[in-house]
Parts: C-alpha cells; sequence; structure tokens
C-alpha cells in the first residue's frame, strides 16, 4: 500500500490507486468484496468525494439497479434504468459526468450536499454490465475526461479481467 497522504496531484493519485488495486485484488473474484475495497481505496485516495459506491444489476428485476456495497450517506436502494444519472449509464453503457447535478433533469438527489458526479459502468469479462459506479461530489464540474479514463482503466482491470463468482 501507498502512503497516501503522501501522493499528491490527480493522476498520480490515480495511478497509485491502480497499482494497490492489482497488487490487493488480481487474485479475487468475489464480486461483494472486490466492489467493497474498490470503494474503500477511491474513498483513501480521494476523501473529498463524499459518496462513493456501486449500484448492481438487480437479479430478480430486470432493468433495475440496487445499492451495492459504499462509502458514505444512506445511499437510495433502487433505481431503475429509466431514472437518475446511474440509470443513464446503465442505458447507454457509457461513462456519464454531470457538472452541474442541478440543471440535469435526470439526476437523482440522495445527498442535497451532490454538486457533480462521475458514474462508469462496470463490466464482467463477458462484456456483460454487472453495475455501475457512482462518485458525487459537492463541488460543481469536480469530474473530468481523466477521472473517466482512470475509473474505466481501475474497473476494467478489477472486474473485466477475469472470471468472477
Ligand atoms: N445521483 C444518483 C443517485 C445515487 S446517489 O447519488 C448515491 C443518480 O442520479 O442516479
Amino acid at each position: 500500500m501507498h502512503k497516501i497522504q503522501d501522493v499528491e496531484g490527480k493522476e498520480a493519485r490515480y495511478e497509485a490507486l491502480l497499482a494497490d488495486a492489482k497488487a490487493i485484488l488480481a487474485q479475487e473474484s468475489e464480486p461483494i468484496l472486490l466492489m467493497s475495497t474498490v470503494s474503500a481505496l477511491i474513498k483513501a485516495y480521494f476523501p473529498e468525494h463524499f459518496w462513493v459506491g456501486f449500484y448492481r444489476c438487480n437479479p430478480h428485476k430486470a432493468e433495475e439497479l440496487m445499492v451495492g456495497p459504499y462509502q458514505g450517506s444512506m445511499g437510495c436502494l433502487y433505481i431503475p434504468f429509466s431514472k437518475g444519472v446511474c440509470g443513464r449509464a446503465a442505458r447507454f453503457l457509457q461513462t456519464q459526468i454531470v457538472d452541474d447535478v442541478l440543471a440535469d433533469p435526470e439526476h437523482i438527489a440522495c445527498d442535497a450536499r451532490s454538486r457533480s458526479e462521475i458514474v462508469v459502468p462496470v463490466f464482467d469479462a463477458h462484456e456483460k454490465l454487472i453495475a455501475v459506479l457512482d462518485i458525487d461530489s459537492e463541488q460543481l464540474a469536480a469530474f473530468d475526461a481523466c477521472d473517466a479514463d482512470y475509473l474505466e482503466k481501475l474497473l476494467r482491470l478489477v472486474f473485466s479481467s477475469k472470471p468472477l463468482n
């Protein structure tokens, strides 16, 4: 593990986060273990983000997400694919960056502090959607293409590069 407080700059923090995730999770294939640890690692490297976590595809109901492992204040329990930034990421299978959540009519406010967010789809080794990663910030426009690139890389490394349980 890196000494997190010594890693400065967004790219350096993501590089250290990727190296940690690789070292800690390479041999692991249990989705809840992976999602819990990835949430904790992102929160450790980016403590300024107040909500970091996963919504999983509900195996019992088509086109619905249900809250999974996360770090932060209580999140909504269920999000249909037709609602929310999370639902949009699941529908279009593409990363969503929202600079100003108040200007996005689809956004669901689980916590009034939220001003911007990024939602990244999570795929298994067969390119099947299994979840989305949601990160929320109190700052406007906290996320950009750099976050999208690194988070997509992290999720590919952890969830798409091997068979999951
Ligand atoms: N803002 C999300 C909902 C989930 S929470 O913020 C934890 C959305 O619009 O889908």
